[in-house]
């Protein structure tokens, strides 16, 4: 599923500006290798008002990302928490998917960026519906395992959001959908159980819930840690740990989690059907529980909502600085 609009207006470099207007230069190093690391982070229109999930912990992971790359943050995590609260302000949206990117600009060719090559810093909010579809959401949809692998040890660093690494994902989707699946997953080097194309998988089997650890060349998610959160909190029993892909085939329930999937139940895995075909129990009380949590209807007890300030509370703190 696609953004459906163009947003008015994008937070670049410190400025909101036009959708028009945001554009960089096909020199740019991002654009010849990959050079940006980026995040995906919800703002949900709840029962207390709008509120961003979990924002504190994705502009970390977005500096995490960075670090690794030595790629030196062109401004603070505070100025990016303020671009994200403006940008959804500006275009005035209660709901959205927001993505921040940090990216190496325009400044001559060659791998090794040189002293002065800019990096730029953009946050763009967009109106995001489920990204596996609403009926994915709420019947499961069917994934394939495909035959591209996640990055070797020492290959590429899986978690960091990194923008060339999303061409491992994309030929992670490519061959499922080609396949007629909705997602693919994706083996270790090992053979083992990594995740999808941009999700973290989760199964439950003899009654307990299993999640490949970071070793499995997954990102790691703020979905799967919630999940992980909430299910201890439901005296799930869980557990991370190395999984061969025969498990997906006995396992009685499997589903996704990301920041764009949110939680979605897989109803079959390379055309065998989970448990009944259907989102089992605990998929079910997970979701529930995800989105009580993400729509404000339980208690925020991990701290974990950013409410979005008001026009005015934005442009009082503006004047004070
Ligand atoms: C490759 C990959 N794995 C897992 C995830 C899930 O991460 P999160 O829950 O932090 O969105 C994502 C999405 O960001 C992803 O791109």
């Amino acid at each position: 599923m696609q953004p459906i609009a163009k947003p008015p207006l994008i937070w670049f470099d410190g400025r909101l500006i036009p959708w028009e207007h945001a554009t960089i230069h096909v020199t740019a190093h991002a654009l010849h290798y990959g050079s940006s690391v980026f995040e995906g982070i919800r703002c949900y229109d709840g029962e207390r008002g709008p509120a961003i999930f979990r924002l504190a912990d994705h502009l970390e992971r977005l500096a995490f990302s960075a670090r690794i790359y030595r790629l030196s943050m062109p401004c603070s995590l505070a100025e990016l928490t303020r671009a994200c609260e403006e940008v959804l302000i500006a275009n005035e949206f209660s709901e959205a998917y927001l993505r921040p990117i940090v990216f190496r600009g325009a400044g001559g060719f060659g791998l090794r960026p040189k002293a002065d090559h800019p990096v730029h810093a953009a946050v763009i909010a967009m109106p995001w519906g489920a990204y596996l579809g609403d009926e994915g959401l709420e019947h499961g949809i069917e994934v394939g395992v495909v035959s591209w692998q996640r990055f070797a040890p020492a290959s590429v660093p899986a978690a960091a959001k990194a923008g060339g690494h999303y061409l491992n994902s994309q030929l992670i989707v490519e061959e499922a959908t080609r396949h007629g699946y909705a997602e693919g997953i994706a083996l270790g080097r090992d053979g083992l159980l990594s995740e999808g194309s941009g999700e973290n998988l989760f199964l439950v089997y003899k009654g307990k819930l299993y999640t490949p650890p970071p070793a499995a060349a997954i990102l790691i998610g703020i979905t799967r840690d919630t999940v992980l959160t909430l299910a201890r909190e439901l005296d799930i029993p869980v557990c991370e740990q190395a999984l061969p892909r025969e498990l997906l085939y006995a396992a009685e329930e499997v589903f996704l989690t990301g920041t764009a999937a949110e939680i979605t139940p897989v109803r079959a895995v390379d055309g065998i059907p989970v448990g009944s075909g259907k989102p089992g129990p605990i998929t079910r009380a997970l979701q529930r529980r995800f989105f009580d949590l993400v729509r404000g209807r339980s208690e925020d007890r991990h701290g974990w909502l950013h409410p979005l300030p008001t026009a005015a509370a934005v442009r009082k703190e503006a004047i004070a600085r």
